[in-house]
């Protein structure tokens, strides 16, 4: 009993003490990133600008400026790819020195040795490179000139898949339109669905009253779209067995139920493409 009580006042000890260490570290570690950047020299685009060769290659990354003149015969690749950035806001050679891949945390350790200050607009307050004009411009250039190879709705096409966006589809019979249907379709589940028009033998069923014989036809057709909403766009095979979808198929309305006209409906919107992008 007393060993227990030992090595639990010895593990709640060690714990604690773990705890304070690792608060007191980030603490001290949030607090120099702090100081260091104030007691930097300010640096603005334009002085940086003009040291923008290998004879002198300044870069700023996430708000500091570091002088690289010295470090840049040892970069391993070929010279363009380190003398490009000099003099410029650099963050996003650095984040990417190839597509989506940063440097290593040995790149990063060798930072602080080349650091000579902080970039700061022509107010003097710090500059972070989101703010950077250049960058915005970069972006908006990027998702203007999408190629095929990043364009996700391509590929969707290419595979056959289904896009994006609002479908409206019909069934048809005996030169009679029975039903139309609308839907939003978003990463292939299907929402806002709908019916425009729902009618069998010259009756409109969407304008049916409450006491009127077909309106349970009516209210069971709301049920099928009920339950599809937010399904895969898969789930409207289910329309082929609509009990499974709705409630209360009695002896009448089982034999006007019509899951499948509505799955025709269905394939039809889907057939005919994208009606428009909501
Ligand atoms: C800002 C523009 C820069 C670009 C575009 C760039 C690009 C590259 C590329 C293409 C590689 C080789 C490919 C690879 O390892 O996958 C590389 C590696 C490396 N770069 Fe840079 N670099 C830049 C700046 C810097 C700076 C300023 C330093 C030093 C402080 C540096 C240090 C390194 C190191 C140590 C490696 C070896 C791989 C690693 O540790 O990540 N680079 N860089």
């Amino acid at each position: 009993m007393n060993i227990n009580k030992i090595a639990y006042s010895a593990f709640i000890a060690f714990v604690a003490s773990l705890f304070t260490l690792v608060s007191i570290s980030a603490l001290s570690s949030s607090e120099r990133e702090e100081q260091d950047d104030t007691d930097l020299d300010p640096i603005t685009l334009d002085e940086l600008a003009e040291h923008d060769s290998a004879e002198s290659c300044w870069k700023a990354i996430h708000g500091r400026v570091y002088d690289f003149t010295d470090y840049f015969p040892d970069h391993p690749t070929d010279e363009e790819v380190f003398l490009e950035w000099c003099g410029r806001e650099s963050t996003e050679g650095w984040d990417n020195k190839r597509p989506g891949v940063p440097h290593s945390a040995r790149a990063e350790s060798m930072l602080d040795e080349y650091l000579i200050g902080r970039l700061v607009d022509e107010e003097g307050e710090p500059l972070e490179p989101e703010a950077a004009p250049e960058e915005i411009v970069e972006d908006e250039e990027r998702e203007a000139r999408l190629s095929p190879a990043e364009d996700e709705r391509l590929h969707r096409a290419l595979l056959g898949l289904p896009l994006d966006g609002r479908y409206r589809g019909v069934f048809s019979d005996g030169g009679e339109m029975q039903v139309n249907v609308q839907f939003d379709l978003r990463d292939g589940r299907m929402s806002n669905i709908s019916y425009r028009y729902l009618a069998y033998r010259g009756v409109d069923y969407r304008q049916l009253e409450e006491d009127d014989e077909l309106y349970a036809v009516l209210e069971q057709h709301r049920q099928l779209a009920e339950r599809l909403e937010g399904q895969p766009v898969t789930a409207i095979f289910a329309l082929y067995e609509p009990e499974r979808l709705a409630d209360d198929i009695d002896g009448y309305s089982g034999a006007t139920l019509r899951g499948n006209k509505v799955h025709s409906a269905f394939r039809d919107a889907l057939n005919r493409g994208v009606y428009s992008w909501p």
